[in-house]
Parts: C-alpha cells; sequence; structure tokens
C-alpha cells in the first residue's frame, strides 16, 4: 500500500514537470517585444515614480542651523558631534564610520539619500531640502575643524 502510494505521487510529480514543460512553449505576451515609446520616455497617462531633484538651496545661517538639528537627531548617534566617528551606537558595538573628511556635497547628499555600505539611506526619515542642510552643515563642521581663528574676519568672530 505504502509502496503503491509513493508511485502515485512519483506519476503526479512527474505529470507536474511535464505540464510546466508545456508551459514555456504556450502562447503569451513578451513585454520585450515591441516598445510603443522609445527607452526613457514615460509611456502616455502613466505618473514617474520617485523623486524629482530638489534645487540646491542657497546656504543661510537659517539653513546652517536647521542642518545642524538634523545632523544632532539623525547622524550624531554614529558619527558623533564632531564627525570624527566615534559616536554613542558606535560605542555600543556598532561599526565605526571613517571620520567625515571633505567630500563632493552631491557625494554627500547621496550617501544621505540611500545610505553607504552598513549605513542605511534617510531617504524616507530626512525631507530632500532637509538633507541639503545637513549637506551644507556638514560642509561647515569640516571646515571649522581647519579653520584658524586669525583666518575669520571681525565680523564672523562675532557670530554667536
Ligand atoms: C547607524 C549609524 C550611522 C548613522 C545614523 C549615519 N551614518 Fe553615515 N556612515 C555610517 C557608516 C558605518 C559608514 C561607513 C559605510 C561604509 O563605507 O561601509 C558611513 C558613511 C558615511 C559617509 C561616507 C564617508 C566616506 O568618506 O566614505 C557619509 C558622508 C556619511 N556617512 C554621512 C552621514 C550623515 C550626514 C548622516 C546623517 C543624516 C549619517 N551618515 C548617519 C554610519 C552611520
Amino acid at each position: 500500500m505504502r509502496m503503491g502510494a509513493a508511485t502515485a505521487l512519483g506519476v503526479a510529480a512527474l505529470l507536474l514537470v511535464g505540464g510546466c514543460d508545456d508551459m514555456t512553449k504556450q502562447k503569451k505576451q513578451n513585454p520585450y517585444a515591441s516598445r510603443a515609446t522609445a527607452p526613457g520616455e514615460v509611456p502616455a497617462g502613466t505618473v514617474q515614480y520617485g523623486e524629482t531633484a530638489t534645487p540646491v538651496p542657497p546656504v543661510t545661517m537659517a539653513l546652517l542651523a536647521r542642518g545642524q538639528s538634523e545632523y544632532h537627531v539623525f547622524c550624531a548617534p554614529c558619527h558623533a558631534e564632531t564627525g570624527d566617528g566615534h559616536g554613542m551606537i558606535v560605542q555600543r558595538g556598532f561599526p565605526a564610520p571613517p571620520p567625515l573628511a571633505a567630500a563632493r556635497p552631491q557625494f554627500v547628499y547621496d550617501v544621505v539619500t540611500d545610505g553607504r555600505g552598513v549605513m542605511y539611506g534617510f531617504a524616507q526619515r530626512i525631507a530632500p531640502e532637509d538633507r541639503w542642510a545637513v549637506v551644507a552643515y556638514v560642509h561647515a563642521l569640516q571646515r571649522s575643524q581647519r579653520m584658524a581663528l586669525a583666518d575669520l574676519t571681525a565680523e564672523q568672530r562675532a557670530v554667536p
């Protein structure tokens, strides 16, 4: 009896495999056979997915202040307030990021948006304009660490 059941199962399996083979030969629509639109062209009546490029906002004190508060919330836990990469999460065992070195603004923006290695992206958490604010703040943070007080004008030194 048990052998009989096994044989029946085997036959059923063979029939199923045979059935799969037939499916590869059946008539079907090939989505790549012909294109109604040129590559990269959006078909009429559809909405493009994803965000459109946000213009880079001019650097103002208000933008830097916004960037500082976003950096404090989202980046300092790993990169530390100074950007040296020894934030609290790293002290608790998360892989240490390299010190935030001078980098092109677009590179920093893309890393914040998409993440890099073990660092997750912030596209869902930080709005595009605020990401540019973080980029401007990171740049200011780096410059502040290479700047001698003598390089500042009296007016710049007076800014709180
Ligand atoms: C959970 C920890 C964590 C958080 C939060 C985090 N990062 Fe990172 N970040 C990393 C790690 C780790 C790397 C190194 C990734 C790699 O190269 O594998 C990294 C890499 C980077 C790099 C590239 C550095 C280089 O020279 O390759 C930049 C720029 C950066 N982070 C900026 C930010 C900014 C700005 C924020 C806040 C919006 C942020 N990160 C939040 C962990 C973090």
